[in-house]
C-alpha cells in the first residue's frame, strides 16, 4: 500500500465534535498510511511516534485530533472525514446508488466507496462541474443552507441574449409562482453566458431562475462552491482530495472559524 503523508498536522477543530481514543495501528490505517499488519510491523521497527515518542505498541490508544503522529519523521495528517473534490461529468447523477444509472461515487475507487461517501448537495443529471463528496454527514445539510452564505458560482449558456433587465431581475429577487429566490449576482459574460452566484440549493434553481426571465439553459457547469474553486486540472470524472486550506476555506466558514 502506498504510504501518503501530509506535510503539517491537520489540527482544525470541529466544534461539537468529539473524538474518542483508538488504536494507533487504526488511526494510521484509516489514514491510508499502510494495512494492519504492516503498521504491526512499523511500530516493532519503531518508525511511529507520537508526540515526538516513539511507540512501542499498536494497542496504544490516542485521540488523533490532539496528538502529533509521525511516521519515519514525518507528520501525519490526520483527517476524520474525506472530503473530496470532483468534475462531475454530464450524465453521471448527484447520489451514492442508483439501480439505472452511474452515479458520482461509482466513480470513485472502491475504498473511498466503502468510507460511505455521498455527494454534499445535488447537481441536476445534466449539470458538470464541482460536486463535494464526503463521508462527512453534517456538512450537506449546513452547506445548502442559505443561513450559512456558502455561495456558489454557476457559468450558464441560455438560449437568449441577456439583458442589463435580466442581470436588475436577479438581484432584485426572482419570484416564479411559488417560489422565491433570494437576490443573486449575475454577470454577463458573453451574448448567451453568464455568471450566477447563489447560496440556496433549490431543485432546479438556476434553470428556474433564467426561465423566469424567458431564457431556457443550454448548458450548466458549477465553478465554484464558497470560496473554492473547480481545479482547472481535473478533467471531467477526475477528482481529488480537497487540501487543508481548501477545507478550512468550506467547513471554518461553516464552523464561523
Ligand atoms: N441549479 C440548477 O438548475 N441545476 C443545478 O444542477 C444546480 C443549480
Amino acid at each position: 500500500m502506498q504510504l501518503s503523508y501530509c506535510m503539517s498536522r491537520f489540527d482544525f477543530k470541529q466544534k461539537g465534535r468529539n473524538m474518542e481514543l483508538q488504536r494507533i495501528d487504526k488511526i494510521l490505517s484509516s489514514q491510508n498510511i499502510a494495512s494492519r499488519s504492516e503498521l504491526k510491523q512499523m511500530i516493532q521497527q519503531g518508525r511511529v511516534s507520537v508526540n515526538g515518542q516513539t511507540v512501542k505498541n499498536a494497542r496504544e490508544k490516542y485521540d488523533p485530533e490532539t496528538v502529533a503522529i509521525a511516521v519515519d519523521g514525518r507528520e501525519v495528517c490526520f483527517r476524520r472525514y474525506v472530503y473530496i473534490m470532483m468534475n462531475k461529468p454530464a450524465g453521471v447523477l448527484s447520489a451514492s446508488r442508483d439501480f439505472r444509472d452511474k452515479t458520482v461515487v461509482d466513480l470513485l475507487p472502491r475504498e473511498l466507496q466503502r468510507k460511505g461517501v455521498f455527494p454534499a448537495g445535488r447537481l441536476d443529471k445534466d449539470t458538470e462541474g464541482f460536486i463535494l463528496i464526503t463521508d462527512d454527514g453534517g456538512l450537506a445539510h449546513q452547506m445548502l443552507s442559505p443561513k450559512q452564505h456558502v455561495y456558489k458560482l454557476y457559468e450558464a449558456v441560455v438560449d437568449k441574449v441577456l439583458t442589463e433587465e435580466d442581470v436588475t431581475a436577479f438581484r432584485q429577487g426572482i419570484t416564479c409562482g411559488e417560489l422565491h429566490f433570494l437576490p443573486a449576482e449575475m454577470k454577463i459574460t458573453a451574448p448567451h453566458t453568464a455568471l450566477v452566484e447563489i447560496c440556496e440549493g433549490k431543485f432546479h434553481q438556476v434553470k428556474k431562475m433564467f426561465h423566469a426571465v424567458g431564457a431556457e439553459v443550454l448548458h450548466l457547469r458549477r465553478l465554484r462552491i464558497g470560496n473554492v474553486f473547480l481545479d482547472p486540472a481535473l478533467p471531467s470524472g477526475g477528482f481529488r482530495e480537497l487540501t487543508n486550506e481548501e477545507i478550512h476555506a468550506i467547513l471554518g466558514k461553516l464552523h464561523g472559524i
